[in-house]
């Protein structure tokens, strides 16, 4: 187990039943509650992807907010571990008519069924911090993006001096499960998942609207041979995390 896994609450805080259950609650509410505040990390990812091929992977697609957003050319394909987001999602694919989403898939982004390297962007907006794994998940992202590929995140991290601190804290140990996130997520995760992958490395990292509360993350992944990737700590670090204030 690595050093990360520990920095997190108990790992039965949230598993992918809770996950799923709660995600199936939230559904009917869903864009009512989470279009608008979360909506400057989905154009992030869909202005940071606009000149890039595809295919590009949608991790957690959820009701598909961000699909209309994505450009034309990128053969977008979205999975999502609950039927309930997944189902609003294709009905809006249908409405809209995106001729660019070419699959919705159900699917647990922790072992994804994708083929190595199957994707040249993977995006996953608001989904690092509802996973019960997300060292696992980052292992699934890099692992289906191709060598010199793109791995775009936004999410929640909490900050030290995070005036919600004490909230975060309180509702990981309460209420995690029944939300189907954990309000509390450490930026060492990351730090820690990236220091282990010499093959991947942090590009951008900063915060978005509204007051900082999100963080816009984006990786590349090396082209590089496999084997530094399956043993990485026999493999010279080649890059380098950038600092941030
Ligand atoms: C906060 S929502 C984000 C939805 C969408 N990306 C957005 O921006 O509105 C998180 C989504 O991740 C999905 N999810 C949670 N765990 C997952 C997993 N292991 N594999 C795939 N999807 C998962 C949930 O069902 C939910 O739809």
């Amino acid at each position: 187990m690595s050093e990360a896994r520990t920095f997190l609450p108990e790992p039965d805080v949230l598993d992918n039943e809770d996950v799923a259950a709660a995600y199936s609650r939230w559904a009917p509410i869903y864009d009512l509650t989470f279009e608008r505040v979360m909506r400057p990390g989905r154009c992030a990812i869909a202005a940071a992807t606009a000149h890039m091929e595809g295919p590009l992977l949608d991790v957690g697609v959820g009701t598909g907010l961000e699909l209309p957003m994505f450009a034309s050319q990128l053969e977008v394909t979205g999975i999502d571990l609950c039927g309930s987001m997944l189902a609003r999602a294709a009905q809006r694919v249908e409405r809209e008519r995106l001729k660019n989403v070419t699959g919705l898939l159900r699917m647990d982004a922790t072992r994804m069924a994708f083929a190595d390297a199957s994707f040249n962007c993977v995006v996953a907006p608001y989904v690092l911090t509802v996973v019960p794994e997300p060292e696992a998940l980052l292992d699934e992202l890099a692992r289906v993006v191709r060598p010199g590929g793109e791995i775009i995140l936004v999410n929640h991290i909490s900050g030290r001096d995070d005036p919600f601190a004490i909230l975060e804290k309180w509702l990981d140990h309460h209420v995690a499960p029944k939300l189907g996130w954990r309000p509390q997520f450490p930026w060492q995760v990351v730090s820690d998942w990236l220091d282990q992958r010499p093959d991947v490395e942090l590009v951008e990292r900063r915060l978005l609207a509204p007051f900082g509360l999100f963080t816009y993350i984006h990786m590349h992944r090396h082209e590089q041979a496999s084997s530094a990737i399956i043993t990485p700590e026999f493999a010279e670090p080649e890059c380098v995390t950038p600092e941030f204030a």
